[in-house]
């Protein structure tokens, strides 16, 4: 039975008793970790969300009616005891922040029993990860999502008093709205009032941020709830949350300078991290060249070398063809990988073709200076030593080559670099290198659609030097847009908008939106530039991401109190569900097609 806290109240938490309290007489709530009964004197390990606590029930100290409910005590019971903190009798649990003191329990109320749990609750579980989620609500009773959760609340914290500070004004902007172009797929809410309509939940907040600083707000931040229907992956979940901001009167580097205070302040309040100060920028091509990604974890090398010259007009086909193709061949030279067995490179090489490549060449220098390669064969000794020259290979050495259009060459070698660094176990944890990515192209060519489209969104304002090449050649012109990296994930990214109504037509031309299908669209934002618009410039961060690279968790999951699963499900609360007649008949929705009537 239930008892009521009546006439109790919490004085600590269950950590803010140490033996400074000692001699004090406390109240304690929380839920029982674990009791044991030694004939006589009952141990129980009390928690709550700052940690453990020792509690001692004698009968000396406790009614016999107190002791005989301590008995009775088993774990996930929730009570509330009051008591006299002492030093501990037995031992020092050096593990424990209270390690060395305990509270002798005077009285004890069983506030609420609990069934047994259908896993443990402690930290680092085993548990498979489903049934965590179906049960959220005591897997967040364990201690490290607790803390990663209680750090994402700090995190948030510092950001608004540090944004706060700086004079950002913190704004909300509309759920239900209407389509806004960050290029993934939206979740729509049917309209009851407009039978047939639909409003979309935001993507970002980005076009209604602009239209603040239409409205001379200046200097906005928001940290917003955001909702993309795309694939899932381990940093990406469909509704997510940014901290997003916008700004007046601003150029590239006056964004990245508050951006990276804001960064550094963070960092050190939330987890003492020292960064120091400019973070480094890379261009996008220099990031693809050297890394082949544009989000390049910096903190190891094993860069991509370019061997197109080296290898022209060599006799291996493969080369020479993708190169006639105006593709590319590059390689990366994994230190100390010659003897990798065959079964894992094969390995590898499957590998890379998940990534789109056709196959990977390789050539390992063995320790006796002599090659084992895939196709050695076919180049001349001359060649062969002029390309492990190149990729400065030594016995040793094992060098991988991909050949092919530059994108997939990138991705491929982007995405071994990261595998085999993984395999070799060189990436530093404790390193974080922040890294900015500047000058990305503006367009990318879309291959399925045949036209260019946005690579950041269509508001992105070109570089000053190539606006001219928007006429010529579009598929040159660089894009004032900027994205912070951090150990490899995108962390956030932004850029500086078109607020010239000529600059923004001409990229409605060049993306194939018609002047009615850009109004029917955007129209709203379209029209406000006409009443006056300030230059203007902006940046959103992941908060999940930012929050899971700082407590290095696995998965953004970790640092989301109530995350879905890959299919975009809550195992907890089922949804998406479907729902009653009578709501859809309101809606004006007939269900035509579910995966049911398809079978
Ligand atoms: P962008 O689309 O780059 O820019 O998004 C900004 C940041 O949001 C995070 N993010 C995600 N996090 C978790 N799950 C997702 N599905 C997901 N999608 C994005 C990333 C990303 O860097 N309006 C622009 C910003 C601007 O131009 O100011 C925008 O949304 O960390
Ligand atoms: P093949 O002549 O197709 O058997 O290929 C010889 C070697 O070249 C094998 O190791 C293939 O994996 C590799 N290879 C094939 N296509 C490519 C490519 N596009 N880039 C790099 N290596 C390739």
């Amino acid at each position: 039975m239930a008892e009521s806290m009546k006439g109790l109240k919490r004085t600590h938490r269950c950590t803010e008793v140490s033996a400074a309290n000692i001699g004090e007489t406390v109240t304690v709530m929380g839920w029982v970790q674990k009791q044991r009964n030694k004939g006589g004197i009952i141990f129980v390990d009390l928690r709550d969300r700052s940690g453990l606590l020792q509690i001692i029930f004698e009968e000396t100290d406790i009614q016999a009616e107190g002791m005989a409910k301590a008995e009775k005590l088993r774990s996930e019971f929730v009570i509330a005891v009051a008591g006299r903190v002492e030093k501990r009798s037995g031992a020092v649990n050096e593990n424990l922040a209270t390690g060395d003191i305990e509270i002798r329990a005077t009285e004890l109320r069983i506030l609420s029993e609990a069934e047994t749990p259908p896993f443990p609750i402690e930290a680092d579980s085993k548990t498979k990860e489903e049934l965590r989620l179906k049960y959220r609500y005591l897997d967040l009773r364990r201690p490290d999502l607790q803390g990663k959760l209680m750090l994402r609340s700090k995190i948030a914290a510092k950001i608004r008093s540090f944004l706060t500070e700086e004079g950002f004004l913190e704004i909300e902007t509309p759920i239900l709205q209407k389509s806004t172009p960050e290029g993934a797929r939206d979740y729509l809410v049917p309209s009851r009032v407009h039978p047939g309509s639909f409003y979309a939940l935001p993507q970002s907040p980005q076009l209604f941020k602009q239209l603040l600083m239409c409205s001379g707000y200046d200097r906005y931040f928001q940290i917003a709830k955001c909702f993309r229907d795309e694939d899932l992956r381990a940093d990406r979940q469909p509704e997510f949350t940014q901290v997003d901001m916008e700004l007046s009167f601003v150029d590239v580097d006056d964004v990245i300078e508050v951006n990276e205070r804001l960064i550094q302040y963070v960092c050190k309040e939330a987890i003492g991290l020292e960064v120091s100060l400019p973070i480094p920028r890379m261009s996008w091509q220099e990031a693809m060249n050297r890394f082949g990604s544009d989000k390049p974890d910096t903190r190891f090398g094993m860069e991509l070398t370019e061997v197109s010259e080296t290898v022209k007009g060599c006799g291996f086909g493969v080369f020479t063809s993708a190169l006639e193709a105006g593709g590319s061949v590059r390689g990366i030279n994994a230190k100390g990988q010659a003897e990798m067995p065959r079964k894992k490179i094969d390995a590898l090489v499957e590998f890379a073709k998940g990534y789109g490549a056709k196959g990977l060449a390789y050539l390992a220098v063995l320790p006796d200076g002599s090659y084992k390669s895939s196709f050695a064969k076919f180049m001349s000794e001359e060649e062969l030593k002029a390309l492990v020259g190149k990729m400065a290979g030594e016995p040793g050495d094992l060098l991988l080559f991909a050949a092919d259009k530059n994108k997939i060459v990138y991705n491929v070698l982007g995405a071994l670099r990261l595998e085999i660094a993984g395999q070799m176990g060189i990436i530093d944890e404790d390193q974080f290198n922040f890294l900015w990515i500047t000058d990305f192209p503006l367009l990318e060519w879309d291959e399925e659609e045949n036209r260019y489209t946005a690579m950041h969104h269509p508001f992105t304002m070109p570089v000053d030097e190539d606006l001219a090449l928007l006429d010529s050649d579009p598929g040159k012109v660089r894009a004032k847009a900027y994205d912070i990296v951090l150990n490899g994930t995108e962390l956030g990214g932004g850029s500086v908008r078109i607020f010239q109504s000529d600059v923004q037509e001409k990229m409605f031309e060049v993306l194939g939106f018609t002047r009615e299908e850009a109004y029917n669209r955007f129209g709203f934002l379209l029209n406000a530039f006409k009443y006056g618009v300030p230059p203007h410039a902006g940046l959103a961060y992941g908060l999940d991401r930012l929050v899971m690279l700082l407590v290095k968790a696995d998965s953004i999951r970790e640092v989301i109190a109530f995350p879905k699963v890959k299919d975009a499900s809550c195992l907890m609360t089922n949804a998406p569900d479907v729902v009653d007649e009578k709501q859809l008949d309101e809606l004006a929705i007939q269900v035509c097609k579910t995966d049911k009537t398809e079978e």
